[in-house]
């Protein structure tokens, strides 16, 4: 690979980012505009408002990664976009940015999974060794991934109901945290303080999936037998409990798969990946199990456009192509 120049853009929910990458593994800028302030009052992303704000700001953090690259449309190789999952309003947003700006400059455009993206953050600080096995925990999504080369994805499981950040956001909810709430729950939760104990969900004992409703249910019904008793709950003890029974069940359906597939390495994608605990978990047991183990830093793991180039450099390299029909794709497979 010779000095090949990505411009990637991402549009999904409530994120609009603008990164340019170089040969799949450099960040030459990432450029990430939040919308968390205007969703915030409402405890969640409103599709309507999510759409607005990409619109007002997909040219700004365009312009401002090439700028901050110091790079002109003429040093592209490809313009890369998020062509699903996601709320499809904001997805035609940056899929429309993407497609003007590959047809104005002649280059090649290369419609990118969003969750593929959330794996290949990790090629931005290490390489990737196959077999892998990836646990993708995000805002909309909880799957297992195993992928025996570039390109190709088994999803072994995922949740049967909500993601684990879902999840996280709705207990967040319950505790009156602000949206998001998963940083607060994860901070709440490094106290010191006895933890309630709440249900872990196996489901089948050969099974990979996820469930994260029952426990969700298992926080508001506690909250409300306390409620009636007239008695105050601990935020902090319902946060480290919460937590504790949500990493507890990632991180054995992670270690057993890694186990069973005989990976050579596993990775952690997504916005829950940033969890303090999950972290701290993942990382023990995989010490302890010798197979080599991997988060990408922070601001990787929530959502950005940095990731989307990494995805997008061995599409482009197995010379995947979009072209100007794509459309956005809410429901896209991985
Ligand atoms: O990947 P992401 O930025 O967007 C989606 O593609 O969904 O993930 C956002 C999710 C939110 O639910 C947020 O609460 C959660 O990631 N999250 C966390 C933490 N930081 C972000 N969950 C638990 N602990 C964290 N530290
Ligand atoms: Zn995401």
């Amino acid at each position: 690979m010779d000095n090949q120049i990505i411009l990637a853009i991402e549009s999904s929910c409530d994120e609009t980012a603008a990164a340019i990458i170089r040969n799949g593994c450099e960040i030459v800028s990432n450029v990430v505009a939040s919308q968390i302030e205007s969703h915030k009052r409402f405890g969640g992303v409103v599709p309507e408002i999510a759409s607005r704000h990409h619109v007002e700001q997909i040219t700004v953090v365009i312009e401002e990664a090439l700028a901050q690259a110091n790079m002109n449309p003429s040093d592209l190789d490809a313009v890369a976009v998020t062509e699903g999952p996601g709320l499809v309003g904001a997805l035609l947003i940056g899929i429309n940015a993407a497609k003007a700006f590959a047809f104005a400059n002649n280059l090649p455009i290369i419609g990118v999974h969003h969750i593929a993206g959330h794996i290949y953050a990790n090629a931005l600080v290490q390489s990737m060794e196959f077999p892998l096995l990836a646990l993708v925990v995000s805002g909309g999504h909880t799957e297992l991934v195993y992928m025996k080369e570039h390109g190709s994805f088994d999803v072994i499981g995922e949740t049967r109901d909500d993601a684990a950040g879902e999840a996280y956001d709705k207990v967040a909810r319950v505790l009156d945290l602000p949206y998001p709430g998963g940083p607060h729950i994860d901070k709440l939760a490094q106290e010191d303080c006895e933890a309630v104990s709440f249900p872990r969900v196996w489901l089948e004992e050969d099974s990979y999936d996820f469930s994260f409703s029952g426990l969700k249910s298992a926080v508001i019904n506690y909250k409300h037998n306390m409620d009636q008793r007239g008695e105050k709950i601990s935020p902090t003890a319902v946060a480290k409990g919460f937590q504790e029974s949500v990493v507890e069940v990632l991180t054995a359906k992670t270690l057993r798969a890694a186990r069973e597939y005989k990976v050579k390495q596993v990775i952690a994608a997504g916005g829950v990946a940033a969890n303090k605990g999950l972290r701290t978990s993942l990382e023990k047991v995989f010490a302890e199990e010798d197979i080599p183990f991997f988060v990408p830093p922070l601001k990787l793991c929530t959502d950005n456009a940095a990731m989307i180039g990494a995805a997008a450099t061995p599409m482009f390299e197995a010379g995947i192509r979009g072209d100007l029909t794509m459309n956005g794709r809410p429901g896209m497979e991985l």
